[in-house]
């Protein structure tokens, strides 16, 4: 059986079936087919190929710059990895903010050529007409409200969003609106716990946290963040599961010593 032809064993119906019984919702990001078959053979509910890979990957100081066609490579990489989790992939900036059928144009790229089960995208209100057409599409869609990063311009900082009451209520409609138009889940990011759990009890599709505290019904973190790849990133909501880029320099620094001081290979590892 091909990797497009795949049906995963957690669907957008699971997911809803776990809010219903309370049984929270683990969700990491991967780009890669390595990371992604590591993800899904742990256990990982839903991966999501980010458009983080722009800063993770790419080195970009926003997630802006990262293009349809390379959202496409990371997702067809990572879907080959996976066997059990959903795959959501990202809408990259500028493919779903104008025209709707222009958004359309390009979910519809991303779910023919990388077997991805889901497209994610940024904004309420603003974007209703472009997730209301994706979804008579018959593609699932996950909204993302809160801090929302390819609004990063907008918002001149990355500090806790909806802290003010005007903002806090546009969010709780925006996340009304997109469970109407038929979104399966939404991420709320970084805003207050008390909002992210208001938000989550005040609606019958699953909300998936990253700095929202507790009151979710899964979380999300940034596979590199988690792992500890990135030194210089310390948000006060992210554990470190690893040390892994301490682990790694010591690991490649070792190497180096070998290679230099002619210790590898040594016989064995020869023909
Ligand atoms: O791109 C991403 O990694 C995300 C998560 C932070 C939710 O959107």
């Amino acid at each position: 059986m091909s990797t497009e032809s795949k049906v995963r064993a957690v669907t957008t119906l699971r997911l809803k079936e776990m809010k219903d019984r309370g049984e929270k919702i683990s969700m990491i990001t991967s780009y890669d087919y390595s990371m992604a078959t590591i993800v899904d053979g742990a256990g990982m509910d839903v991966i999501l190929v980010g458009d983080s890979a722009a800063n993770v990957m790419a080195g970009h100081e926003t997630t802006l710059p990262i293009t349809l066609d390379q959202m496409i490579y990371h997702a067809q990489s990572v879907v080959r990895g996976v066997n059990r989790a959903l795959v959501v992939c990202d809408m990259p900036f500028g493919t779903y903010q104008g025209d709707s059928q222009a958004a359309l144009d390009s979910a519809v790229r991303i779910m023919k050529e990388t077997g991805a089960d889901a497209v994610k995208m940024e904004g309420g209100a603003e974007i209703l007409d472009s997730i209301k057409r994706i979804l008579t599409a018959g593609i699932p869609v996950m909204g993302h409200l809160g801090l929302t990063p390819q609004s990063i311009h907008k918002f001149g900082t990355y500090t806790v969003r909806a802290k003010e009451e005007a903002e806090a209520k546009k969010l709780m409609d925006d996340a009304k609106l997109l469970e109407e138009a038929g979104c399966f889940a939404i991420v709320l990011e970084k805003i207050p716990a008390q909002l992210a759990k208001e938000v989550t009890e005040s609606l019958s599709i699953p909300t998936i946290g990253i700095g929202a505290g507790g009151g979710t019904d899964g979380q999300v973190l940034v596979i590199h963040d988690m792992l500890g790849i990135n030194k210089g990133f310390s948000p006060r909501f992210l554990r470190r599961y690893a040390n892994l880029h301490e682990i790694m320099t010591e690991a490649v620094s070792h190497y180096i010593e070998d290679v230099k001081s002619c210790d590898f290979p040594n016989q064995n590892e020869q023909y």
